[in-house]
Parts: C-alpha cells; sequence; structure tokens
C-alpha cells in the first residue's frame, strides 16, 4: 500500500448499507499516506454520518454541486483536477447507471465527468439487482470507458440472500487502489531535507545570515514527493511557498535546524542537507538592543554552530545521508574531502563564483560526488535538475541498501 503515499484521493460514498465500511476504508488511505476527501450522496448521508467521515479524513466532506459555501472553498472543478484517484465505495446500482448514462445531477456524478483521475468503483447491491440486466449493460458501458471496478465479492448479504454484489472489505479496496498507481524511485521511503539560509540572532531586531533562496531545497522535496516519499521539509526563512503534501517545519537558527532534523530521525531513509547553515553564531544573544557606541569598531565574539549534516551521519542508525558543497575554486577536491569528513554516502558539488547558478537563480549545474566516482549534471532549471538528482539519490540508496 505504499504506493499510496502523498496520492490525493477523492472517496465517494452512494447510498448502501455498505457505506458503514467507507469509515474503515477512509481510515486505511490516510494511515497509507494518502490525502483523503469524501464526497456523499444524499442517500449515503442515511447510512453514515458526513461528521465521521470528517474526522477520519481530516477534511471536509463534500454534500452539494450548488452550494456556494463550499464552492468557495473547493468547488467541483477544483475538487476533479485536485484527484489523482476517484474511488466510489459503495457503488451503487443507481449511481453506476446515473455514471453510466453521463449525467451529472449531482455533486459525484459531476466529478466523474470532470476529472481525468481514474475512476474506481466498488459495487454494492442485492444480488438480484446486480444480475439485473440493466446493472450489467451498465456495468459493461462502464468497463469500456476504463473504469475499473473492484468485486464486488459473493457471500452473505444484508437482506439475508447470498450471492454476488457484496462491496468488497477496506483493506482489499485500499490495496486494488494501491495497484493502480504506478511504484515511484522513493515510494514509501521518508526523506528529510533542510533549506535555506539559518538567522542567528544578535539581539531582538538583528541577526547574521546569508543569500540562500531555499530554491534548490523546496524544488528537492517537491521531486521526493513526486517519487513517492513522504517528505520532511525543515525550512530556514525563504520567500517561497510550502510545497502542498509535505510536513514542513520552519526553523530561524542552525540549533532550531538541528533540533528539527533529530525529532524523529531513526524514522528517515535519506537525510538530505541543502541549507545553507551559518557557520558561526554568536556567543551570547543580548537581551536588549545593542545601542551604537563611540567606538569605530566593533567586535563581534562568535561560536562555532552544530554541523547539522554531519551529526546526523554520525547518528545510528544512520540514514543515507547527502550534503551540498558549494565552493568558487578546487571544487571537486573540496567536495571529496567533505564527504569523508562528514561520513556522507554522497556529496553534491556547486561553483557558487557563478553568478547565473547557485545561490540566489533559478538555474544550477553540479557534480555528484560519491565513494565510487563523480558525474556532472549540466546547467539546468533548479526544479529539473532537482529530478535527476532524486534519481541519482533514489539509484545510490537503493544500491547500498
Ligand atoms: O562545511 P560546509 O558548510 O561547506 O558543508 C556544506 C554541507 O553541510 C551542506 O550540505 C550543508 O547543508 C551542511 N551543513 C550542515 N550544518 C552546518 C554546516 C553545513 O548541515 N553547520
Amino acid at each position: 500500500m505504499q504506493r499510496l503515499t502523498n496520492k490525493q484521493i477523492i472517496l465517494g460514498i452512494t447510498g448502501g448499507i455498505a457505506a458503514y465500511k467507507s469509515a474503515e476504508l477512509t481510515r486505511l488511505l490516510k494511515s497509507a499516506g494518502a490525502d483523503v476527501r469524501v464526497v456523499m450522496t444524499p442517500s449515503a448521508t442515511e447510512f453514515i454520518t458526513p461528521l465521521t467521515l470528517q474526522a477520519l479524513s481530516g477534511n471536509p466532506v463534500h454534500l452539494h454541486l450548488l452550494n456556494a459555501e463550499a464552492e468557495a472553498g473547493m468547488g467541483h472543478i477544483e475538487l476533479a483536477k485536485w484527484a489523482d484517484m476517484v474511488l466510489i465505495a459503495p457503488a451503487s446500482a443507481n449511481f453506476m447507471a446515473r455514471l453510466a448514462s453521463g449525467q451529472g445531477d449531482d455533486l459525484l456524478t459531476t466529478l466523474c465527468l470532470a476529472t481525468e483521475a481514474p475512476i474506481c468503483l466498488a459495487p454494492a447491491m442485492n444480488q438480484a439487482m446486480w444480475r439485473d440486466n440493466g446493472t450489467q449493460n451498465n456495468t459493461a458501458t462502464l468497463t469500456k470507458r476504463d473504469v475499473k471496478l473492484f468485486g464486488p465479492g459473493v457471500g452473505e448479504q444484508a437482506c439475508g440472500d447470498n450471492g454476488p454484489g457484496r462491496m468488497l472489505e477496506p483493506e482489499e479496496i485500499a490495496n486494488h487502489a494501491a495497484e493502480q498507481f504506478e511504484s515511484g524511485a522513493l515510494t514509501g521511503k521518508t526523506v528529510f531535507i533542510t533549506a535555506g539560509p539559518t538567522r542567528e540572532p544578535l539581539d531582538p531586531v538583528r541577526y547574521i545570515s546569508n543569500h540562500s533562496s531555499g530554491k534548490m531545497g523546496y524544488a528537492l522535496a517537491e521531486a521526493a514527493i513526486e517519487a513517492g516519499a513522504k517528505v520532511k521539509l525543515i525550512s530556514g526563512p525563504v520567500n517561497l511557498p510550502a510545497p502542498a503534501r509535505l510536513e514542513c517545519i520552519s526553523v530561524e537558527s542552525a540549533q532550531d535546524m538541528l533540533e528539527a532534523a533529530q525529532t524523529d530521525l531513526a524514522l528517515c531513509d535519506i537525510f538530505i542537507a541543502a541549507a545553507a547553515v551559518a557557520d558561526y553564531r554568536p556567543t551570547a544573544i543580548s537581551e536588549h538592543k545593542i545601542k551604537k557606541g563611540s567606538e569605530e569598531i566593533m567586535e563581534l565574539h562568535l561560536v562555532k554552530n552544530p554541523d547539522i549534516v554531519a551529526t546526523v551521519a554520525a547518528s545510528s542508525p544512520k540514514p543515507f545521508t547527502v550534503g551540498f558543497a558549494a565552493e568558487t575554486r578546487d571544487i571537486l577536491d573540496y567536495a571529496r574531502s567533505k564527504l569523508a569528513r562528514k561520513n556522507l554516502d554522497l556529496i553534491i558539488a556547486n561553483d557558487v563564483s557563478r553568478s547565473d547558478i547557485g545561490f540566489n537563480s533559478d538555474e544550477n549545474a553540479v557534480t555528484v560526488v560519491s565513494h565510487s566516482g563523480a558525474e556532472t549534471l549540466p546547467q539546468t532549471s533548479k526544479r529539473k535538475l532537482a529530478t535527476l538528482l532524486i534519481d541519482k539519490i533514489a539509484a545510490q540508496y537503493h544500491h547500498k541498501a
């Protein structure tokens, strides 16, 4: 079920006694890492309350097509675009008929018409209704339109009959849903990424920092999510919106960043240190604003910050650890010595003396240095480079594992 990590699933619930099982299905999809938004038909609400599904999904439940308040939040077209999959469980005979005839008379059918995501149904109905020619014709029509059917199962039914039409168990539905997604290079892996600068306070209004934009770290976080990873992004102060589908922890100083990196570190499979951490911080933070004195020269006393990536690499168990080396000369030599000194698995070296790549620019060119060799990736956008880098990191990680 790891393939469900980060997947955005609309769970449609239609009216049927099996709707009570949709609560467990919601829980299973959530615990497999999916983000679940529930859409209910009016008759579904007769069987299970929206409140239950809201609590289990952690998202508001969508009930109406033409509701100004709901449309102001996430309208039906946005929902249709948001979805990586529309899964309808239970799917009643009536719903299947409306879907087969291409109707858009409520939120769920409209969503199905509007979405480009795969649509999967877990039918649930009385065995005679399932066998009825009308339902069978509708099933054939839907299958021809590439709608996937999970089940139905055969067995005892709520009405006392025995035969085909039982909704599959929630575990089976969740497994079928997971099988619809391809496995990514980092499916099911947990990746921590540090990004941006740190700020080292001098007094309540001043700090020491650097020009890191955080763009490379954020692009790596997005690429890791696309590859199926669960991502914790530990970010210094940047002007970038937090990407969706990840946990973003905002920090200021190197010490805050270290603390966030060490929290739940045992869960981390791959640690990528893309942050430009301040090497030193003031030995003391003045409680009040430091006043201008008469002297021409002011001395600041600084103390070394902890090395976050080296601390992570020294921990046990050690995640696969990737660092960056921003250099202005002798790039490969410095990168190799850093790889060894910090006990890293991989280091990504870049030339920050050039203004067209590196720190604040949108492009970068890097050399990936491992213990067995080096590979240069030519200049491209930080987004494209991030995808290439995540592929390389994943390949090296799997090779080592
Ligand atoms: O030693 P240097 O700062 O050049 O090393 C760069 C690499 O080490 C980067 O991956 C950076 O994120 C990481 N680093 C760190 N903590 C520090 C300094 C650097 O994690 N205090």
